[in-house]
């Protein structure tokens, strides 16, 4: 293998190794962790579920007797059994997973370093979000209608269903957002227009690692670049704030291509089952 080429593999694996180890430590802002076999169960602190994920460099061939055992034990403490992984460091555990029964999704794993990053902005006014109370509910609600309306396409729910969902979002939820952004494990990002808050979005720093997560817009007022220039901003705070590597997981092609767009590329496949 030509050296040039061997180094980029190189590369690839040890970020994807870090990637892994980043998303084996950011539940435990949120859970405790406990040992079953070749996995490690994360068990919820807070009010949405965790899930187990295989322990990074264990090299283990996952079993469907090792699934059962997880299996077991979230029966034992009645909490929904799910697994999260990175499918180029555990590729057993999608099979295995299957093979108990288990529904397994994988999604595109990008990641992004500083001189990748290409700024995007939109006709809107986008700023991290203080830790407020009002501001957050809004950006759940915006969530909310977002992934209940899944893909890239306009859809009919704009800012009254935003506000009618905002009012019944639960307070202990809430709560739960408010002192993870207290905290500093989640920075929040919004854009506003005339009609107020209508994508919203996180990251959550670990070290000089994060991930972007539920990067939403409200389905009304989609393609109009408000996701990529949300997307923009928590990249810009977090490499203003020691962050080396930022990574995510898209929901399916076409939506990393919103990310592409900012300069993230694919290094692997996240794989999810449950
Ligand atoms: C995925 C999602 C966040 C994208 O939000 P968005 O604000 O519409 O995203 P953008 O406007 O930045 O980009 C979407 C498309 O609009 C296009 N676009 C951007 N600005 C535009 C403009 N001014 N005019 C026309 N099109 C535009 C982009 O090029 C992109 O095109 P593509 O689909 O061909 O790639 C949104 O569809 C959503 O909330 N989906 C459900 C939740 C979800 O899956 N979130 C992602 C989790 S990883």
């Amino acid at each position: 293998m030509p050296g040039a080429r061997l180094a980029g593999v190189m590369n690839c694996l040890a970020m994807i190794t870090r990637v892994d180890e980043y998303l084996h430590a950011v539940p435990l802002s949120n859970a405790i962790a406990e040992q079953i076999g070749p996995f490690t169960l994360f068990r919820s602190t807070t009010v949405w579920p965790y899930y187990a994920r295989p322990d990074p460099g264990s090299g283990l061939t996952i079993e469907p007797s090792d699934i059962e055992a997880v299996r077991s034990r979230c029966e034992e403490l009645g909490i929904p059994l799910s697994f999260e992984w990175v499918v180029e460091t555990c590729p057993s555990l999608g099979p295995a997973a299957a093979a108990a029964g288990l529904t397994v999704i994988e999604h595109p794993l990008l990641v992004l370093e500083r001189d990748e990053f290409r700024p995007a902005t939109a006709a809107a006014r986008c700023e991290i979000l203080p830790a407020e109370e009002a501001v957050l509910r809004q950006a759940r609600a915006v969530a909310s209608l977002a992934f209940g309306d899944p893909g890239t396409a306009i859809g009919a729910a704009g800012p009254a269903e935003r506000d009618a969902k905002a009012a019944e979002m639960p307070d202990e939820m809430i709560d739960a957002v408010l002192g993870r952004v207290r905290d500093g494990v989640t920075v929040s990002a919004a854009a506003f227009t005339d009609d107020g808050l209508v994508a919203s979005g996180q990251h959550q720093p670990v070290g000089s690692t994060t991930e972007i997560v539920g990067v939403a817009t409200l389905p009304s007022k989609r393609r109009r670049g408000l996701a990529a220039a949300v997307t923009s901003v928590l990249v810009e705070h977090a490499f203003a704030n020691d962050v080396e590597l930022v990574l995510l997981s898209a929901e399916n092609q076409a939506v990393a291509a919103v990310y592409e767009r900012v300069g993230f590329h694919r290094i692997g496949t996240a794989g999810a089952a449950e």
